[in-house]
């Protein structure tokens, strides 16, 4: 089996900034609408996890017998805690669009910021709420119900389905680009983000933050209408 180092195309002795270049590149040509496979993203994101952050572990020792108890724990191997109960109920995302903040002066700090936005009489695809069901990505929730929210590779290698969580939570797997600046702001990824608690306030299409827009990559052949913008 191909090592994560071999999937990437990077030297063992690769840098964080290279890892995480040569992800980007190998999301975007691995992807299904780049005439990838679901199967060679998921070879990509499996090698990324295992040499990004806190999942980044040596590569294993191919003599040393996988049960020899002088192995060490490493993310891959630890013990797992139990399963949760798999949830039945939909969450609740209320929304409103980043651009709409500028328009009215708002900020994205501003406690009273959905307050302000529900009032405003905005247009649906501007402020709104929606139900996602469990097991749907923050995106692929807003897609269900109609929306076209901003995204180019799908798979955590970009920011241009940026989204700054306002209130609850949006999980965030391993494989995903943003520095720890970003995330401690609060910004997540839609595309590889699942809603976590039961209400979720976003402001999406933050791609236009500062911070975020050296991330982004250029949008492919499958974007949607408002991905360019
Ligand atoms: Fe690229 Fe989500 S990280 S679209």
């Amino acid at each position: 089996m191909p090592s994560p180092y071999d999937v990437l195309g990077v030297d063992r002795d690769a840098d964080e900034d290279e890892i995480r270049s040569a992800y980007r590149d190998r999301v975007l040509e691995s992807h299904p609408d780049h005439g990838g496979s679901m199967e060679a993203l998921g070879r990509v994101r499996t090698a990324y996890e295992k040499l990004a952050g806190e999942g980044r572990s040596p590569e294993p020792d191919e003599t040393q017998s996988p049960w020899d108890p002088t192995v060490r724990w490493t993310a891959d191997t630890e013990p797992q805690s139990p399963p949760e109960p798999e949830r039945r109920d939909p969450h609740t995302v209320e929304y409103v669009d980043y651009e709409v903040l500028s328009d009215h002066g708002w900020e994205i700090t501003d406690e009273d910021l959905f307050q302000k936005a529900s009032e405003a009489n905005l247009d649906p695809g501007d402020y709104g709420r929606f139900q996602i069901d469990p097991g749907r990505s923050l995106l692929e929730g807003a897609e269900d119900v109609g929306f076209t929210w901003p995204f180019s590779c799908r798979g955590g290698a970009c920011a241009n389905c940026a989204v700054a969580v306002v209130q609850g939570s949006l999980s965030q797997p391993v494989s995903h680009i943003l520095p720890e600046e970003l995330t401690d702001e609060g910004i997540r990824l839609s595309c590889v983000g699942h809603p976590v608690t039961d209400d979720l306030q976003v402001v999406y299409n933050v791609k236009h933050l500062p911070s975020v827009e050296d991330l982004l990559l250029p949008p492919g052949p499958y974007k949607r209408v408002s991905s360019d913008d």
